[in-house]
């Protein structure tokens, strides 16, 4: 559910910020409220259960208390004949810091291999990147075309600057940043309209690659939407890094050293069986 997926990662940013997500959580209560009308009870429904019971609570357990949001959740926990006590209670996920690095086998990895928004000061070595980059080009594409250019960043004046376009890494006391990767593809690659489509195909893949050849490593990571740049902050970026028209953006990842302690969203992954359709 896009709503609780975002209203979670509220849920564990370092410092939660009363009175954020609010519009959010009221769509979603409107929307949980649709499933159990409808009974369209899956795993995700459940789950955003829990995690709205967990916003509702760091909401109103302050000296803003935020009564219409009680009020709501209130009305749609009674409408749903629902009892706040039998809701799970949220727990986040605690990522074991230093047994990510070299895991024999992939299925461990991709267990382990989890969005971190919260990395520690120390710096990212370059030269573990470039091997990264390595790894990541036995990446399949279109006909072996690579259309893929990827952009690296590690001064702090650049990365001050995607600070004020990009809402991710936003909060510059709690997250600290020295890495960020941009992805993009080189259009000419491609024939249009056919294959308009397949550069974001392949540079998708190439960063899923990345992402595992860096968690493999020991780094954690995150990735980051380039959908909600602004025209004027799209522009901003091409400019200030001389990036032609010709290559579409495709996404950001953002690279660092896990903390200690790692906390991050539990991000519930939906079962085989609710997206697989055999004939
Ligand atoms: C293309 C893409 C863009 C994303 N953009 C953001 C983003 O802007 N901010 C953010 O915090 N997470 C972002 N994410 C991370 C997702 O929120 C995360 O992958 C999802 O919640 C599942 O969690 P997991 O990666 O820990 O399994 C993005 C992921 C992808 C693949």
């Amino acid at each position: 559910m896009k709503y609780s997926s975002r209203l979670e990662k509220s849920i564990n940013s370092k410092k939660f910020v009363t009175g954020r997500g609010l519009e959010l959580s009221s769509k979603l209560i409107k929307k949980l409220d649709q499933a159990f009308k409808n009974k369209m009870i899956n795993n995700q429904i459940l789950f955003s259960l829990v995690v709205l019971k967990k916003y509702v609570f760091l909401q109103t357990n302050n000296t803003d208390k935020n009564t219409k949001l009680l009020n709501e959740y209130k009305l749609f926990l009674k409408k749903n004949k629902l009892n706040e006590a039998t809701i799970n209670d949220y727990k986040s996920r605690k990522l074991p810091y230093n047994k990510t690095k070299n895991i024999k086998s992939f299925s461990e990895l991709n267990k382990l291999r989890r969005s971190v928004r919260y990395f520690s000061t120390k710096k990212v070595n370059l030269k573990d990147i470039y091997k990264a980059l390595e790894i990541s080009q036995n990446t399949p594409s279109v006909c072996n075309r690579q259309g893929w250019k990827v952009f690296l960043f590690n001064k702090k004046k650049d990365i001050d600057f995607f600070r004020t376009i990009h809402k991710g890494f936003s909060d510059k006391k709690n997250q600290p940043l020295n890495c960020l990767i941009l992805i993009t593809f080189n259009k000419n690659f491609f024939e249009y309209p056919i294959e308009r489509n397949q550069g974001y195909t392949d540079s998708g893949l190439f960063s899923m690659s990345l992402v595992y050849a860096l968690a493999d490593m020991g780094y954690a990571t995150c990735t980051l939407n380039i959908n909600n740049l602004t025209h004027k902050n799209e522009y901003l970026l091409r400019k200030r890094f001389s990036i032609s028209k010709n290559l579409s953006l495709v996404m950001f990842i953002a690279v660092g050293h896990y903390l200690k302690l790692n906390i991050t969203p539990v991000s519930v992954k939906n079962k085989v069986k609710d997206f697989v359709i055999k004939k």
